[in-house]
């Protein structure tokens, strides 16, 4: 059965999808999603997964820098606003599919070279099931990127207990250490971490281990 919290983000993005991109949070959110694929380094050779990747955005601006981008999302409204941006940009070399990350991805093993996830992980309602995806879907030395709200910073402390008692969607902050640890669990190797926006946002990149 689907958790709850999944159920309300589908409701809540679905309702956003409409003004995504044009509202007042559009800057912040695209200056993140920029840094978050400067982090991956890209190039032509890349197969790129945006997970969570709400009306595209990230994967329209990957697409000319990789050989294909991939979006996945929750949200029918977001999916539908993505494939219709990408299609009015003429890009042949991106695709979008929706479904919930919580469950198996439907890609086959080692799809992918990259993978990206902007300002979408604390909704996930089950975060080391979603990690064992992200491993399963990469190709051996495959990179990732998990940038999100940094919940070592008091502000973002604070806002994430607000967030769990109040947003149906919200299911919680990861501090950057905890998120490493995740990842090292799952077997990824040289994973680091750095902040921008005077620390209250983080970016965790891991590389899959080339023996995985
Ligand atoms: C704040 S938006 C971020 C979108 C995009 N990554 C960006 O940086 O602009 C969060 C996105 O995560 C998606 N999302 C939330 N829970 C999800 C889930 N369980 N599976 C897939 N996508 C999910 C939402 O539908 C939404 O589009």
């Amino acid at each position: 059965m689907e958790d709850t919290r999944t159920t309300a983000a589908r409701t809540h993005f679905d309702r956003w999808s409409q003004t995504y991109e044009r509202d007042s949070a559009a800057r912040w959110l695209g200056e993140v999603r920029t840094a978050a694929l400067a982090a991956l380094g890209l190039n032509k050779e890349d197969v790129l997964l945006d997970l969570g990747c709400g009306t595209g955005a990230a994967v329209r601006d990957a697409a000319p820098q990789v050989r294909r981008a991939v979006g996945f999302d929750l949200s029918p409204g977001m999916i539908a606003q993505a494939r219709d941006r990408a299609r009015r940009e003429h890009l042949e070399n991106v695709e979008f599919a929706e479904g919930d990350v919580s469950g198996p991805l439907p890609f086959e093993d080692g799809t992918f070279t990259t993978i990206v996830c902007t300002t979408a992980f604390h909704h996930f309602a089950r975060p080391l099931d979603t990690i064992a995806e992200m491993g399963r879907v990469l190709r051996p030395g495959g990179r990732l990127v998990i940038a999100d709200a940094n919940r070592r910073h008091p502000a973002v402390f604070v806002l994430d207990l607000l967030l769990r008692a109040l947003q149906p969607s919200h299911v919680g902050f990861r501090s950057p250490r905890q998120l490493m640890h995740d990842l090292c669990a799952a077997g990824f190797r040289r994973v680091s971490f750095c902040t921008i926006k005077r620390r209250s946002y983080a970016f965790v990149r891991a590389e899959r281990d080339l023996g995985a």
